[in-house]
């Protein structure tokens, strides 16, 4: 199994290309489900996670090439409906092939997901805006099983909370059903706004995504098109926090930076200098220290989930305490400790880590316990004394793309072992 060491104690300088976005990719690659036609995606990230996508989508019977930033999906026909737990239970992703599976062929049998270990995870949300597009719905076995046998139907849906992958699986369903649909209290992610000009360039009718209501008109087949992944804005973050805790100046190339205000508010309220520039964003921080600023993750345009582990790690070496409260997955501190071991002072009580800022970290052995997570070690690592060896990144590499290179790039001390 891979570790990756890294010896802290260099800043980061240089130009860090930021990726496709992998939440993005992964839905992409769900949407060229629903056409006959050929979907070239470009800025396409090379991931396990895309990796474990793209079997599933041979097994379903298309056609995928992919080569360095690109990926071409061809489902000419659909092969099966159905989607194994062995291909599913990796990868909670992979459950957004039921929508499209049902609204091409009219039924679908999909198990049902795993993916990170940060929370229960529920899919009620996606089940009951597909039984609103007029799908019955069975359980069994620990499979979805779904039909529409006149064709799915246009509805009103209302999500009771934010949910993205929800808010994506809807619309992949209701483009291809019969009439209007509106979804309300609609997640805003920039990934779903991505999905939308995708499936538009397919011949979709998707108005309003990246506003809390979307309004689909259905529409009888789409086509094959090309599309650009919209950018990584958690690699984004990660690589800004990154270049905070460690010191020096970075350059994120292609990065959006209206993707990552909430961030950049925290980040410019902790003493790090954010910039937009042209082809991209600048992150330094020379000299100065780290100011203790408290977070609170919430649903786009909130501050991030999946950004609030690299936060801690920043934090952990603050002036001052921080409050972090997570809000969105209930068991997302699995970081604490392993921060800890590397000497944070961190206190978690309930949905909030209080994290009292230390003046010097220092190496050790830990443990990568979910994506987010294990890249919040390897930013403590960079800020650290000494050596830190993080196993099992595996997770890591679930979305990140050549973490190890874009940092060495920028004078990180860092490699990767098979051990
Ligand atoms: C997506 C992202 C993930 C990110 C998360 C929140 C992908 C592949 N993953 O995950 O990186 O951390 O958004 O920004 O895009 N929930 C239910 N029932 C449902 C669906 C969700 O109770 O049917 C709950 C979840 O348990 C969670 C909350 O809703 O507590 C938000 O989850 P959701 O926005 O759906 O996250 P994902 O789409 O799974």
């Amino acid at each position: 199994m891979d570790s990756i060491h890294v010896r802290g104690g260099q800043p980061l300088n240089g130009r860090i290309p930021i990726s496709g976005a992998k939440n993005s990719a992964l839905k992409l690659m769900a949407a060229a489900l629903l056409t006959d036609g050929e979907l070239k995606l470009t800025r396409m990230p090379d991931l396990a996670d895309t990796r474990f996508l793209t079997i599933l989508l041979t097994h379903l019977g298309a056609s995928v090439q992919a080569g360095p930033g690109v990926m071409k999906i061809h489902a000419d026909t659909l092969a099966r409906t159905e989607a194994p737990y062995d291909l599913v239970r990796k990868m909670r992703a992979s459950f957004n092939v039921l929508g499209p599976i049902l609204a091409r062929e009219g039924q679908a049998r999909v198990s049902l997901p795993g993916g990170c270990a940060i929370g229960a995870r529920p899919v009620d949300l996606h089940l009951q805006a597909l039984k609103d597009l007029g799908a019955e719905i069975d359980l069994t076995e620990g499979y979805v099983v779904a039909s529409a046998k006149g064709g799915l139907k246009g509805a009103r849906i209302h999500f009771p909370f934010v949910s993205v992958g929800a808010t994506e699986h809807a619309m992949l369903a209701a483009v291809l059903a019969k009439g209007e649909t509106v979804l309300e209290n609609a997640a805003r992610e920039p990934e779903i706004a991505d999905l939308a000009d995708c499936l538009n360039a397919m011949g979709a009718k998707v108005e309003g995504a990246g506003r809390s209501t979307i309004h689909i008109t259905g529409v009888e087949r789409l086509s094959g098109t090309t599309h650009a992944v919209v950018p990584d804005r958690i690699e984004t973050g990660t690589f800004a926090l990154a270049a905070a805790a460690a010191g020096g100046k970075v350059l994120l190339e292609e990065a959006i930076p209206e993707h990552n205000e909430s961030l950049w508010k925290l980040m410019r309220a902790a003493g790090v200098q954010v910039t937009s520039v042209e082809g991209g964003i600048e992150v330094s921080r020379n000299g100065h220290p780290v100011l203790a600023v408290d977070a609170e993750t919430r649903p786009y345009p909130g501050f991030p989930t999946d950004l609030q582990a690299q936060f801690m790690a920043l934090m952990t070496r603050a002036e001052g305490t921080s409050v972090i409260r997570e809000t969105i997955f209930e068991n997302r501190f699995m970081h604490a400790p392993e921060l800890s071991r590397m000497g944070a002072n961190i206190t978690v009580r309930g949905n909030e880590a209080i994290v009292r800022g230390v003046k010097t970290l220092r190496g050790a052995p830990v443990m990568a316990t979910d994506l987010r997570a294990s890249v919040s070690l390897v930013i403590a690592g960079l800020a650290a004394e000494g050596e830190t060896v993080i196993g099992r990144v595996y997770h890591l590499d679930r979305g990140f793309e050549r973490l190890e290179d874009k940092l060495k790039a920028c004078g990180a001390d860092i490699d990767r072992r098979q051990e």
